[in-house]
């Protein structure tokens, strides 16, 4: 597979140089290269001894204004209590099956109406000219449960301008990985993949669309979407697509996969909205891993003083 180089400038003419030897440390690290007696020891593992996939501390993180200041989930319940149907139907699954999938070396497509040329790139070349910051955000999945979760990642808005989408690109579509070797939920077809997701390029290119390479500043577990994932968090958590390997600016609306599963369910924008009930249960209130009560859902989960504009003049009841 050919790979290139992406075109942007070298990260160390931009960065502090703590935090871009520190993202060395991760790219290192993300590109499978074998690390080094060196390298081992300063992420306190003995050489030699490495596991399968190691979480790398992901090194000093720029804070975010977009941050809440609520009680953030454990990192147990992050990591234990997911949707990622590719390993399987239960909230367990995902943890239980994680260490199936590989993820080093990973490539991310980049395609479609931009003025760079479409390729292969290696994960280290879509991450090396950002700077990571820490947004604290909650999650609100359409099966009324939420989680406030420390992602750590960069705006989506940054990479999409690299790129330089032209003006036919109106929305941006991204896949997972389609691997029925290691993902025994494709192998079962449970749903139709690869897992399919996509944002009009105003949503894409809102501040708060992130793209997330950990939590609690380590680098993802492969259950939470390892080693890049979309984080969207004024949308159903269904919309923030885990282990990307292809990003693509596009015409048309995208055909997102539980719209084609079940679409008079599940539509393309996802808002979330406590005045639109699911057909088959309410969105007015929310459970949040962990509490004993339950909590009013919030219209946008509460981010509208960054993103209602959008949506001015769109009846969200009919574009669900
Ligand atoms: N991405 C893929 N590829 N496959 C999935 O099944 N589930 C989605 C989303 N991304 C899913 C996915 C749903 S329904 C939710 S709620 C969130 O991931 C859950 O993210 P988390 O497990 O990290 O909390």
């Amino acid at each position: 597979m050919l790979i290139k180089q992406a075109p942007d400038i070298r990260s160390s003419e931009i960065t502090p140089e703590r935090l871009y030897y520190n993202r060395r440390q991760f790219i290192h690290a993300a590109s499978g290269a074998a690390l080094g007696a060196a390298g081992a020891a300063v992420l306190g593992q003995p050489a030699g001894e490495l596991q399968a996939a190691p979480q790398e501390d992901l090194g000093e993180l720029r804070p975010s204004q977009f941050s809440t200041d609520e009680r953030q989930n454990s990192y147990e319940e992050i990591t234990s209590y997911n949707n990622f149907y590719e390993f399987g139907l239960d909230k367990e699954d995902p943890k239980r099956y994680a260490d199936d999938l590989t993820v080093k070396p990973w490539t991310v497509r980049v395609e479609g109406h931009m003025n760079r040329p479409a390729a292969d790139y290696a994960l280290e070349d879509i991450l090396s000219p950002h700077t990571l910051e820490e947004r604290i955000y909650r999650l609100r999945c359409v099966e009324a449960w939420s989680m406030v979760v420390p992602w750590v990642g960069f705006p989506l808005r940054d990479l999409i301008q690299r790129f330089e989408p032209t003006s036919r690109a109106r929305f941006v579509r991204f896949e997972t990985l389609y691997r029925p070797s290691e993902f025994r939920g494709q192998r079962a077809r449970n749903l139709q993949y690869p897992y399919v997701e996509g944002l009009r390029m105003d949503e894409a290119l809102n501040p708060l669309a992130l793209l997330s390479v950990g939590i609690y500043g380590k680098t993802l577990l492969n259950q939470n979407g390892a080693p890049i994932r979309l984080v969207v968090p004024w949308k159903y958590g269904f919309k923030s697509i885990k282990s990307i390997v292809k990003i693509e600016f596009v015409e048309d609306q995208p055909r997102n996969t539980w719209n084609v599963a079940i679409p008079h369910e599940y539509g393309f924008y996802a808002n979330v909205n406590p005045d639109v009930d699911h057909p088959r249960w309410s969105q007015a209130m929310e459970r949040r891993i962990g509490n004993f009560f339950r909590q009013r859902t919030q219209r946008f989960n509460g981010y509208g003083y960054q993103v209602a504009r959008m949506y001015d003049g769109m009846d969200l009841a009919r574009n669900y």
